[in-house]
């Protein structure tokens, strides 16, 4: 074979996300002819176990089709597995006779590297020190090493992980994983903003109310209490996939499409944000709620039995940001997120002010909002008023409404994953957390991190299935939110 030759290592390959997202993904693009066709995939873990074993952890999460039995064959042919310690580097000198035999075989081409840490992060440091000791390509092909959250607990301990790992790797060999990032609709924000002349002149402190980005889940921590416990809503969700999404929003335009100048762009926007202060903050815990039809809602959060009786963690988060620059000045950014609502939706929704010199019957406008609802029911929706129809002259709120599923009915949005592993393999960043961004956003949110836990601050409980502490919308009404409740939008395929 004279294709160039890859490898993409899997390390933590008996766990859940190698099982539930990695394993499956690489099918997907392998199946859809989207990977280099010399490539060969090797989990790596701790256990004593067969590629038929791992196989039989994450086949089931393939969704193979009758028509693809062969193909899902062919794709086992190409997965080994080497089991090894992760903190001594017997294991990793397997692998590296492994890539030198795959060398070989390969016509002698140097072999390009993709290494996923899909591990827990007490074994990080260790496993990065002995890939960097043992398995790094010769300059003549590249390494890339795939990281997951936690980046850290806090900016301490995530600047601890940064230049631990800025010794080990430079910053292009580095992707940091958010998976939102890969989400048709995050993707989408740019062109939105950028592609389109109506959006520049109105995109602005001039004509925008608030910024309101939300991320609510009707489930709970679904089997994930432990690892939940020690984070909190705030890490789990606000510091990275929420912080990311507002960086989208408020960037200024990059000079081009290149990574750097998108990233150097993002972390503009981040320096200018001040740290949240505890009175910006609302946050909330989930008491159990029998009425609510989701298994989950029979108990509390505190019922888990993996969660402490005393557990101050909140499962739900309000904050008010603001970007202290020129464009956005006075602009508050809320950031909302919590499990155990009344619903699963994440969306950005921008507010714009009210009309200038009203000359409709007072209270009759409702302010525009822009919408990007990011899942599910991918849409971009604009709520603004018309005429009502028909004989009278009354108004109304309505909506321009590009929903994916009828507008782009039938056609298949991959998974944020699919996306970002492919963008590993064409070596992109742009779709990557860069140090500085993550340094940023943790400074941001750090102080009150601490300040919550320092004070053990209790959460305001909700009941599973409501729509949140109240007072959270009392905060947003403060911060100058306006919630009319006349309006609620319905996906075309709903109505
Ligand atoms: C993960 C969080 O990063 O994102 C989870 O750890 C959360 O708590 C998940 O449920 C949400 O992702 P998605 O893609 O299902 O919206």
């Amino acid at each position: 074979n004279f294709d160039p030759p890859y490898v993409f290592v899997v390390f933590g390959a008996s766990g859940d996300l190698a099982k539930k997202k990695i394993y499956p993904t690489l099918w997907w693009l392998f199946r859809d002819n989207l990977l280099p066709n010399n490539v060969a995939f090797v989990g790596y873990a701790r256990s004593d176990l067969t590629v038929d074993k791992l196989r039989s952890g994450f086949e089931k999460n393939c969704k193979v089709r009758d028509n693809e039995k062969d193909a899902f064959e062919d794709f086992i042919k190409k997965c080994s597995y080497i089991q090894g310690k992760y903190d001594d580097d017997e294991g990793f000198k397997k692998l590296k006779a492994f890539i030198d035999e795959y060398q070989a075989t390969s016509n002698n081409q140097p072999v390009n590297r993709l290494y996923y840490l899909a591990l827990p992060p007490n074994v990080f440091e260790n496993v990065t020190t002995e890939l960097r000791n043992n398995c790094m390509d010769n300059g003549d092909s590249w390494t890339r090493v795939i990281i997951e959250k936690p980046f850290g607990h806090d900016l301490k301990s995530s600047d601890h992980l940064s230049k631990h790992l800025s010794k080990l790797f430079k910053e292009d060999q580095m992707y940091r994983i958010d998976h939102y990032l890969g989400k048709e609709m995050v993707q989408n924000l740019m062109v939105l903003r950028f592609g389109n002349r109506i959006m520049a002149p109105s995109w602005n402190r001039d004509h925008i109310a608030s910024v309101m980005i939300s991320f609510k889940e009707d489930f709970g921590t679904g089997g994930r209490a432990g690892y939940f416990d020690t984070a909190g809503i705030i890490r789990d969700v606000m510091q990275n996939h929420l912080m990311q999404i507002l960086t989208l929003v408020a960037m200024e335009k990059p000079a081009s499409l290149d990574t750097e100048n998108i990233r150097d762009e993002k972390v503009k926007v981040l320096k200018a944000i001040k740290p949240v202060e505890l009175k910006d903050v609302v946050v909330g815990q989930y008491i159990a709620n029998p009425d609510f039809n989701h298994p989950e809602a029979k108990h509390g959060y505190k019922d888990d039995e993996d969660v402490p009786k005393d557990s101050v963690t909140p499962t739900y988060a309000l904050a008010v940001f603001h970007v202290h620059n020129e464009r956005w000045e006075g602009v508050p950014f809320f950031m909302r997120c919590g499990k155990g609502l009344n619903e699963k939706k994440a969306e950005v929704r921008i507010q714009f002010k009210e009309v200038s010199g009203d000359i409709y019957p007072a209270g009759e406008l409702k302010r525009t909002e822009l919408v990007m609802r990011v899942n599910p029911d991918e849409a971009v929706y604009m709520k603004l008023m018309t005429k009502k129809p028909g004989m009278g002259f009354g108004v109304e709120e309505t909506e321009l409404d590009l929903t994916y599923n009828s507008r782009y009915k039938g056609t298949r949005l991959p998974d944020a994953y699919e996306r970002l592993i492919l963008e590993v393999f064409m070596g992109s960043q742009i779709n990557f957390v860069r140090t500085d961004e993550l340094e940023h956003a943790w400074r941001i949110l750090t102080p009150v991190l601490d300040e919550l836990e320092q004070k053990k601050i209790k959460p305001i409980e909700y009941k599973f299935g409501s729509r949140g502490p109240a007072e959270a919308d009392e905060l947003m009404k403060k911060h100058g939110f306006v919630f009319t409740g006349t309006y609620k939008w319905v996906a075309p395929e709903n109505k």
